[in-house]
């Protein structure tokens, strides 16, 4: 079935499940780590690429194709490469389109790991980079360098909740010969598409919304052209950070409900947004559904809704940071984001605890700033957890 002209929810139930021998309704499990060839001619036309059938479960697989063709449509890009994790689709889109010599410009409050591969990996080989704030087109375009090959962004931004202009980015970068690559975890894709807002590259860590159970570890990207396409395939397969069959079953299985749990844990969101708000102990709230958002405008533009993914800082600091994580009973403890279930953290304490606290002010991660991750939970229990938590604190 042709599904690349039917709405989002079609795609997400029926996308890149291909008829199998038995008729399966959903694509199996192909559990095998190769696939045996008719004859030689066929194993040499395959690994010419006259035939297109499967060689090696590293270089591609029927289960994990599922998922990355599915993937690739909901972001209406050109096709998908799966990856073990999250971090393995960042170090191939790098690894891809940086070399020596080579400059990059990426969002200040970046994921820290994908800032720091940068800072302490790639900058061993001579690949130069700028961190800035890309909330404000006017700072990437003072970046831009002769050698800016690659402008990396994340919006909204963890846990700052910063948003890029992405359209505006794209233009300066691509006015430049700059690819623009787009971490879109925080959104997925039910909330923003990046390749039609002009961005080359998007990726996820499908450990979030996408897969949406806190039960896999994974990450995709989808390219917007056939040419960019091939050469992030190509690296995939030699730096052999494919997902695995059963990884990608239980992906494709969690994303047919993406639409449903967005909807749902952005709804509590907006009311655990306004109740923070109102509360004598919360100094601010940072949520892009909220008219107190600095880019909220943009973020109607940009964005086909507000998520689930709330900031606040509590007035008490770092402590009161702690002491609300003890406090808590409903909402799980964890990093991680994007699950049915919701979670909590304090990410000066926690995630963040590793950065100097200069370095963490000036990603806006202050002391007793508290990332809360709303799932699709009964949302008065949700608030009732938060009332009694931090009337603790
Ligand atoms: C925005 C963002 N990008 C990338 C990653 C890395 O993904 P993974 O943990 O699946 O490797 C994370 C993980 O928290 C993330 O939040």
């Amino acid at each position: 079935m042709d599904t690349k002209k039917l709405g989002f929810n079609t795609k997400l139930v029926h996308a890149g499940v291909s008829k199998d021998a038995y008729g399966s309704a959903v694509t199996p499990i192909y559990q095998t780590s190769t696939f045996a060839f008719d004859n030689a001619q066929t194993g040499a036309d395959r690994f010419a690429g006259r035939d297109d059938g499967y060689i090696y479960t590293r270089i591609g697989n029927p289960t994990i194709r599922a998922l990355e063709k599915n993937v690739a449509e909901l972001e209406n890009g050109f096709d998908g490469i799966a990856t073990a994790s999250g971090m393995g689709a960042v170090s191939v889109v790098y690894m891809s389109v940086l070399s020596q010599g080579v400059h990059l410009v990426s969002t200040a409050s970046v994921y820290g790991p994908s800032r720091g591969l940068i800072e302490k990996q790639f900058c061993k080989f001579g690949v130069e980079y700028t961190y800035v704030d890309t909330s404000d087109v006017d700072n990437v375009r003072a970046a831009l360098r002769p050698n800016t090959k690659l402008v990396y962004l994340e919006s909204p931004s963890n846990p700052a909740m910063l948003v890029t202009d992405i359209r505006a980015v794209s233009e300066v970068a691509h006015q430049h010969g700059a690819l623009v690559a787009v971490d879109n975890t925080f959104a997925s894709p039910h909330l923003q598409k990046p390749l039609d807002l002009g961005a080359d590259i998007v990726f996820h860590s499908v450990t979030k919304f996408i897969n949406g159970h806190a039960d896999v570890v994974g990450g995709i990207i989808v390219a917007k052209d056939r040419e960019v396409y091939k050469q992030l395939r190509a690296t995939m397969v030699i730096l052999g950070v494919n997902m695995d069959p059963h990884q990608a079953y239980l992906v494709s299985r969690g994303l047919k409900t993406l639409s449903l749990r967005v909807e749902r844990a952005q709804e509590n969101a907006m009311k655990v947004a306004r109740w923070l708000e109102a509360h004598p102990k919360v100094a601010w709230v940072r949520y892009v559904g909220l008219e107190s958002h600095p880019q909220h405008e943009l973020v109607k533009r940009q964005m086909n809704g507000f998520g689930s993914m709330i900031s606040f800082e509590l007035k008490g600091g770092y402590e009161a940071g702690r002491n609300l994580m003890d406090n808590v009973h409903l909402a799980t403890l964890a990093v991680s984001l994007g699950g049915v279930e919701s979670l909590i953290e304090h990410p000066a304490s926690m995630t963040h605890a590793g950065m100097s606290p200069a370095d963490r002010l000036e990603a806006g991660i202050t002391d007793g700033l508290v990332r809360y991750s709303v799932g699709i939970e009964d949302v008065n229990d949700l608030i009732a957890d938060l009332e009694q938590a931090i009337g603790k604190v």
